[in-house]
């Protein structure tokens, strides 16, 4: 919003994390961000604070933008932090105001929160709320909110449509899509669009355990589909699957709230869309036991990757350390890299075995496990890694490599769903 001209102050209950940013850092891996961060210091548009306070005497527009993950206790998701923003923030609020909810939440939601917000305020129905969901990916964070590839805002008031264009004004001016729907709507195009991106990739998947199965080759196949453009290609990667903080808690939350709305036939098919992603994690352990001789107890195993995806150093519900984990407790030796996940990593899951290198990573291994498709791992050179392994024998979990190089180099390439 700042790159955007506008004055912003953001808000955390987590000192360490304000005064990161407060000092021009960004306490997480995201491409381009602390380049924005620091200009907008700079500029005097950005300012951070934990003082709730302070966040609701300066704004006349407040963004929701807190966590809502998996509960401990079943598949639906955590609101505690939207409650505490609302509880914190709207006794608070003593001029009209709007309030923009960010958060992926279930449907209803933001109706629950209108109002309580109404019921807190002192100014009452003065103050509004919309909730207007981002799709924005890991990795491309900044270039997909500054440019969308669509803004919806629902909403049944006309003040905070009027407010919500007036601050996409940059963003419509270039033509990108900008839909007012109701509450419900708008809450559910968040979850539905995460939903569809999940079933494309467990559909790949599937198809994989078929080609598997049936000797075939589903790369080949996915791109003899993607010609297809109501199909396209994209999500049509198969390999070790989906994790992160979005889609795999998005997916399980949307079918607690089905059940909740009576409608659980609709969306059980997410179920199985779940398990075709969890048995390819099994699966790819499956392929490295057997390439060892049938037993992980005592060996040693190289892993290249532990963030749920390249560019991003989240491992929440990272398929990598998932595989790594199991590996290690079947009774491997496993050491893992990842060229910016290790920290995060080592916190989650102190037992495994951490290098500083790729090379340091397969360095006496067995087998060699590839389970996050960085540019550094698609570019290893096969002559390289073969000269510290003690057996040239790779499984790719991501389908990254070129199959006919790594076996014209001496090695045993395995993959998900090719023969
Ligand atoms: C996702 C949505 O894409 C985004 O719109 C939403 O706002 C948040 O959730 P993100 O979690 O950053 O974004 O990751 P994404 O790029 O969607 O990848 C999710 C997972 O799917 C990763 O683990 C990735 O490795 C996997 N994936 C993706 C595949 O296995 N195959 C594919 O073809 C594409």
């Amino acid at each position: 919003m700042a790159e955007l001209g506008f004055d912003v102050l953001g808000l955390d209950v987590d000192r360490a994390k304000i005064d990161t940013l407060s000092a021009g850092r960004v306490p997480f891996y995201e491409p381009g961000l602390e380049e924005v961060l620091v200009r907008n210091l700079a500029a005097g548009r950005l300012r951070f604070t934990s003082d709730y306070a302070e966040a609701a005497e300066f704004a006349d527009v407040h963004f929701i933008c807190v966590g809502t993950p998996q509960r401990a206790d079943s598949n639906a998701a955590d609101l505690s932090y939207v409650d505490a923003v609302v509880d914190s923030l709207a006794p608070l609020l003593t001029r009209p105001a709007v309030v923009i909810g960010k958060s992926t939440v279930p449907v209803g939601t933001a109706a629950r929160v209108a109002a309580r917000i109404s019921a807190l305020a002192p100014a009452g129905s003065a103050v509004e709320v919309g909730w207007s969901p981002e799709f924005l990916r890991e990795g491309f964070g900044v270039q997909d909110t500054l440019a969308p590839n669509r803004i919806v805002i629902g909403t049944d008031s006309a003040r905070v449509e009027e407010v919500m264009r007036s601050i996409s004004a940059t963003q419509i001016a270039q033509g990108i899509p900008f839909m007012v729907t109701d509450l419900q709507t708008a809450e559910l195009v968040k979850v539905s669009a995460n939903a569809f991106l999940a079933t494309k990739i467990s559909f790949i998947n599937a198809m994989a355990e078929v080609s598997e199965a049936a000797g075939a080759d589903v790369i080949k196949l996915a791109e003899a589909l993607s010609y297809d453009d109501r199909i396209g290609g994209k999500f049509l990667g198969p390999g070790l699957g989906f994790g992160g903080g979005c889609l795999p808690k998005d997916i399980r939350a949307f079918m607690a709230r089905a059940d909740e709305l009576g409608v659980e036939p609709a969306l059980s098919f997410l179920r199985e869309v779940d398990a075709i992603n969890q048995r390819r994690r099994a699966r790819t352990i499956d392929i490295a036991r057997g390439l060892i001789g049938g037993s992980f107890a005592g060996r040693t195993v190289g892993v290249l990757g532990a963030a749920f995806k390249p560019n991003s150093d989240d491992i929440r519900d990272s398929p990598a350390l998932d595989v790594a984990q199991t590996i290690s407790s079947l009774g491997a030796h496993v050491t893992v890299y990842d060229p910016e996940a290790l920290e995060n990593a080592k916190r989650a899951h102190p037992d495994l075995n951490y290098a500083h290198s790729m090379l340091e990573a397969v360095r006496d291994a067995e087998v060699v496990l590839l389970l996050t498709e960085w540019a550094e791992f698609r570019d290893a050179d096969p002559d390289e890694l073969a000269k510290v392994v003690a057996e040239t024998r790779i499984v790719d979990g991501r389908n990254a490599l070129d199959p006919e190089h790594w076996r014209e180099r001496g090695w045993i390439y395995r993959a998900l769903g090719r023969p």
